[in-house]
């Protein structure tokens, strides 16, 4: 939720603190601001809306209507460079915005600051006890511009300085007052040489450059500066001046890190020649699998894949005594813990209960110590994800995390971690992360099913060298999409999209529906295609797209009379399959996927469902890398 930036060194901060929020807009972009110490004063610009609207406010300069792809780009980023000749400084904070408390609007946006413009801050979080705060804060004369929860903490600080003449000191007592996450950048007038940052349970990174240094929430703000980050820790703090950095734990005591080096670089979080983020990512799919799985396949001497090898595993003996596997994720995430109950059910004979992590916390759950508890998440800082993750750590659980973050603090709090190497995603709609988990998810099952003996070693040998073919398989369906953007030309104006499928098909109906709402506003919905006749048949009319997802042969005569009831109602009939044939007369329309076992088809069959809902998206005119309303990291609960 938010991105967070902020500036010390020698350049000039402005443009090089919008430059960086311009790679964070993903996380939020309701709104955007800066504050920049010019020398003599705070400056302070914001503005509601897209980042660009930012720098048209700083220049005056509008960006002509009708600019495309690459064009558009460029004119937005001279404009950034452009709002260089109107603030000057080379300290400051900047904030990309996802409302939590008050709405979008120019005065709710970051930064904030105090009565007489002297301390400004930047948050990314929620302030739990903010009404109270803020009730106190206006029994004593304070008066608060937004409705921000943001807004108690820079007033807070401000008296907390009043009282010590130290503004470190003033930073350390006011987190010690506030409740719920908070990563925050602080700057004061009074100190006009650092910058004061502190995390809980949002991320924040500090970026180590050459006579200057960042923070961000996130790697790419940075990267175009410096590849070595301190990832800051829970409750800890950071001092950042040009030439150095110090870190504090919340106590204020000196604490000493290791700096880490970026591996990958900025063309993994541009968009390299594609329209948009979203289609990049799609297309980086046969990659990402590639790298993930690569490190992991153990080959004989012969070259034949035989094994599953974590590089973090330390819990071989716990899978082979545990009765349960339970699941916990949100969103797209929560979607592939759904397609490992079936491959793990399958594969290992595991019992498997997946939930939706804000549901698992408050059902007061059944846990037991010899449960594997797998936590899966993209950004690794899913608040709901991690309060679960929590939860299941102080009932004595292992967990196991899956995540694409490194450093995130899912990473840092599971016993085990298993990176999905996807490398970063932009788009607020996940596509390979989700590809990439899936295949985590076999790699654990066929790796459980070993360990437990309810795979043989010629099994094992089979699944992984299918695996092995996947990505080319994705490759081949990708060729084809064309075929995908001419029927989303033709269906993008229905009312409602169903996706019907069964056992592991269900689950890939449930990441379709998503997908397709998330960008294209379109209303869509995943059954079980058993359950249609249990009530959702009822909706079915002329305007209504039904998918069938169609890659279990042994329940190909049950899917396909499902497909004949709802065609014989007025539906138009879309099936993904491997096996055109077994539907001929009963559809209207075939994306045909690559030849594939059905235990593994759940990481092709998603492929068109993907594809569909961006070219829906474009059809409809949105953009589709970042959707009304949504956030790429859901740091609230
Ligand atoms: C994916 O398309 C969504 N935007 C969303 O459902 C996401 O999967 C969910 O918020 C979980 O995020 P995480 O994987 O970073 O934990
Ligand atoms: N809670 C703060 C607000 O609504 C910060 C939200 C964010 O993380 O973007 O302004």
């Amino acid at each position: 939720m938010c991105g967070i930036v902020g500036y010390v060194g020698n350049k000039n901060a402005t443009s090089v603190l919008i430059r960086a929020l311009k790679k964070l807009e993903y996380r939020g972009y309701d709104s955007a601001g800066i504050a920049v110490y010019t020398g003599e004063e705070i400056v302070v610009q914001k503005v509601k809306g897209m980042l660009k609207n930012l720098s048209e406010r700083i220049t005056g300069e509008v960006i002509p209507e009708g600019l495309k792809g690459k064009e558009y780009t460029d004119y937005e980023n001279k404009l950034a460079l452009k709002t260089d000749d109107f603030i000057k400084g080379s300290l400051g904070i900047g904030h990309t915005r996802w409302a939590t408390h008050g709405e979008p609007s120019d005065l709710n946006s970051h930064p904030h600051t105090n009565m007489d413009g002297t301390i400004s801050i930047v948050h990314n979080g929620i302030i739990e006890n903010y009404a109270e705060l803020k009730a106190k804060l206006q029994a004593q004369g304070v008066v608060f511009k937004s409705q921000t929860d943001t807004e108690v903490v820079v007033h807070l600080l401000d008296q907390k300085y009043k009282a010590t003449g130290d503004i470190f000191k003033a930073v350390i007592e006011t987190l010690h007052v506030l409740e719920g996450s908070y990563a925050l950048g602080v700057i004061c007038k009074n100190y006009p040489d650092r910058i004061i940052a502190a995390r809980k349970e949002s991320p924040l990174i500090v970026g180590l450059g050459q006579g200057e240094n960042f923070i961000a929430s996130d790697v790419p703000a940075i990267l175009e500066h410096t590849r070595d980050v301190y990832y800051l820790g829970e409750r800890e703090l950071a001092v950042l001046y040009n030439d150095h950095v110090d870190l504090f734990n919340f106590e204020g005591e000196k604490i000493i890190k290791e700096p880490s080096h970026v591996e990958w670089d900025m063309d993994a979080a541009t968009k390299g020649g594609y329209e948009h983020f979203m289609i990049k990512e799609i297309h980086e799919q046969p990659k990402g699998l590639t790298d993930t799985m690569r490190p992991r396949i153990v080959k004989d001497d012969s070259g034949k894949p035989v094994d599953v090898f974590f590089e973090e595993n330390k819990m071989d003996d716990a899978w082979k005594t545990a009765d349960r596997v339970v699941i916990t994720a949100c969103g797209t995430a929560y979607h592939a813990g759904v397609v490992a109950k079936y491959a793990f059910e399958k594969i290992a004979r595991m019992k498997v209960d997946v939930d939706v992590a804000s549901e698992f916390r408050y059902r007061d759950p059944i846990l037991d110590k010899k449960d594997i508890f797998i936590v899966i998440s993209q950004s690794g800082e899913t608040a709901d994800t991690l309060s679960a993750l929590r939860l299941a750590k102080e009932n004595g659980l292992k967990v196991v995390a899956i995540t694409n973050c490194v450093g995130s603090t899912v990473s840092r709090e599971a016993d085990d971690v298993i990176y999905t190497l996807a490398g970063p995603e932009i788009a607020v709609a996940s596509t390979k992360a989700y590809t990439t988990q899936l295949l985590c998810l076999y790699l654990l099952a066929i790796k459980a099913g070993k360990l437990r003996g309810t795979v043989s070693e010629e099994e094992a040998t089979k699944l992984l060298t299918e695996l092995e073919g996947i990505p080319a398989k994705i490759q081949q369906i990708l060729d084809g999409k064309e075929v995908i953007q001419k029927f989303a030309s033709q269906q993008f104006n229905k009312d409602k999209i169903f996706y019907i499928g069964r056992q592991f098909d269900s689950a890939t109906s449930l990441e379709s529906a998503l997908k397709l709402k998330e960008v294209s506003y379109m209303h869509s919905e995943a059954f079980a295609a058993g359950e249609l006749k249990h009530g959702p048949i009822a909706l079915i009319d002329p305007q209504t797209l039904v998918v069938a997802i169609a890659s279990q042969p042994a329940l190909y005569d049950k899917i396909g009379s499902n497909m004949v009831e709802v065609k014989s109602r007025g539906a138009t009939v879309l099936v993904i399959t491997q096996d055109e044939k077994a539907f001929e007369g009963k559809t209207d329309e075939v994306f045909k996927i690559p030849e594939c076992s059905d235990t593994l088809a759940s990481i092709l069959t998603v492929i068109p469902a993907q594809l569909f809902a961006y070219y829906c998206a474009v059809q409809r005119g949105f953009d589709p890398d970042k959707p009304r309303n949504l956030a790429k990291s859901v740091t609230v609960e």
